[in-house]
């Protein structure tokens, strides 16, 4: 029962340490029964660590928090949920491996157990029904690796869901969705918070915020800055709350550049084993070529392939004058390409390694000294460049990349691209994540690279940032382009979408 005030979680003085790092400071944070509360903040502000610390992932260095007015102190993430306060994390939540139904109950398989032996089927039966009960179309048998990062998520809520949580905290979660996951996500938070529920969401995404909120609470390095209730929502108003200084205007490009004639990276009808038949690609230099669609409309796909890191079945990729055969990912990084995948944390990032290791793996050739040799100065200098220049928020370079808030690992991925001086970027929702101010500096940086001759494929979930960033713009169906829109022609949302669907 919530206490009389309403409110089902309270923080109060909350303080969390990392080592020098100050993760939360002094928090005071409430929670009440039948809202979506959305947590707002700069990349590295401490939303994920406040929530995680209640729904007992981690502990907090000093503070108190209640739960339905009792003291709440949860030894672990299952002990939470058994409680009713589920998270679906930002990182990764599913272990490959195994089957849907054995991650949805990791922990609780003593459900499905007669004397030692656990009844799988009935499990399977069970998550099954589970997941058809939400509308997702996830086979409960299938094993985990197999899906993408969509679907994960999607198992992911579907795994909170199972205990009929009293508090979901959503961290990050809706970038990793499409928009027929997304519309998921949001009926089910709506639903919770109609029912007395409380949900706890985190995006970068402010409109998303004001849309599904019923109120907002701002986070800036580690302490509340205030919070607003839906009648006093203003997008200018939170980000510099957020930021703390004022932050308005559009970030996008305004101009409307020509591109050059030449093409320097082409699809010759390429087919994958799948998403992909017969499909053609021409990028010229200096322009930003934006791919949008559905989850299942291949383009990730197309990312994949043109960076020959998904094998081509028939016909081919080339890229530069030369028309160079992109065979592998080393031709193509040998030939000036560079590719940040959506999937980060499997497929971008080295997890185990220091933000230095990450940076500095594509400065082999700018930090030579002669041979093989690599010059220690160059290299601290060439990863402490993009830590400056991206603001990424660390302690130091040697700190392992999983030590890092989800933007800033996003971060970590962009500047090992931008030091490498890349010709042809091919990048894959490369603001995922990342909040405002940063992302204004982002598309600075691809105007920028446009202007320089360089090109870009810009394969985005986000209309708004494909729309204001692209000069030209495919949108993709079942692996084919249904539509080529024209930056000159100011395509608008409604355009794109009935496209899309
Ligand atoms: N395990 C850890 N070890 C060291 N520092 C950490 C660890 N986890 C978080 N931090 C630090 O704590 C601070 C707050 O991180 P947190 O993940 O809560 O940020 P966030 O607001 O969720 O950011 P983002 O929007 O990027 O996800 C950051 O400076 C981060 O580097
Ligand atoms: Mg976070």
């Amino acid at each position: 029962m919530a206490s009389k005030d309403g409110a089902v979680l309270k923080v109060k003085d909350m303080c969390k340490n990392f080592g020098v790092t100050v993760a939360l400071d002094h928090v005071n944070f409430e929670l009440k029964a039948g809202e979506v509360r959305g947590l707002i903040g700069e990349n590295g502000s401490g939303k994920s660590t406040v929530s995680s610390i209640a729904a007992g992932m981690q502990k907090a260095t000093s503070g108190e928090m209640f739960y339905l007015g009792k003291p709440w102190a949860p030894s672990s993430a299952l002990e939470a949920q058994q409680n009713g306060i589920c998270m679906i994390v930002q990182e990764a939540g599913t272990i490959p491996g195994i089957p849907v139904a054995d991650n949805i109950f990791l922990g609780h398989e003593k459900l499905f157990c007669k004397g030692p032996f656990v009844n799988h089927a009935k499990m399977v039966k069970a998550a099954q029904e589970l997941l058809d009960d939400l509308g997702i179309e996830i086979d409960a048998s299938v094993r985990t690796e197999r899906l993408d990062l969509q679907q994960c998520k999607l198992v992911e809520i579907a795994k909170a869901m199972y205990w009929k949580p009293k508090i979901l905290v959503v961290d990050e979660t809706t970038t990793a969705l499409s928009q027929v996951g997304r519309t998921l996500l949001y009926k089910l938070m709506r639903k919770m918070a109609d029912e007395g529920g409380s949900v706890m969401f985190i995006s970068h995404d402010l409109d998303e915020m004001m849309e599904h909120c019923d109120a907002v609470t701002v986070l800036r390095d580690g302490n509340i800055i205030g919070s607003l209730n839906k009648d006093e929502f203003d997008g200018n108003k939170m980000k510099e709350m957020m930021v703390g200084r004022e932050v308005s205007g559009n970030y996008y490009r305004n101009d409307q550049d020509p591109c050059g004639e030449e093409v320097t990276l082409k699809a010759h009808c390429i087919t994958t084993r799948k998403d992909l038949l017969c499909f053609d690609l021409e990028l010229h230099k200096g322009e930003i070529l934006g791919i949008g669609g559905l989850s299942e409309c291949g383009m990730h796909t197309v990312g994949k392939a043109l960076f020959g890191y998904e094998k081509i079945l028939d016909g081919k990729v080339t890229v530069g004058q030369k028309n160079v055969v992109v065979k592998d990912p080393e031709t193509a990084i040998a030939n000036g390409m560079a590719y940040t995948s959506k999937d980060r944390d499997h497929e971008s990032v080295g997890l185990a390694g220091s933000i230095r290791d990450n940076i500095s793996s594509t400065g082999y050739k700018i930090n030579r000294l002669f041979g093989p040799i690599i010059s220690f100065r160059k290299e601290k200098k060439f990863v402490q460049d993009q830590i400056n220049g991206l603001e990424l928020k660390c302690a130091s370079q040697y700190h392992g990349v999983n030590t890092l808030s989800g933007g800033n690992k996003q971060k970590v991925v962009f500047g090992k691209w931008i030091g490498a001086d890349a010709d042809v970027l091919i990048l894959d929702c490369p603001t995922r994540g990342i909040d405002i101010g940063v992302k204004a500096s982002m598309y600075q940086l691809f105007y920028k690279m446009k202007q320089e001759g360089r090109s870009i494929v810009l394969i985005s979930e986000e209309l708004p940032e494909l729309i204001g960033m692209s000069d030209r713009i495919l949108i993709m169906k079942d692996g084919q382009v249904v539509h080529e829109a024209l930056r000159k022609d100011n395509p608008t949302e409604h355009d794109l979408i009935n496209y899309m669907i």
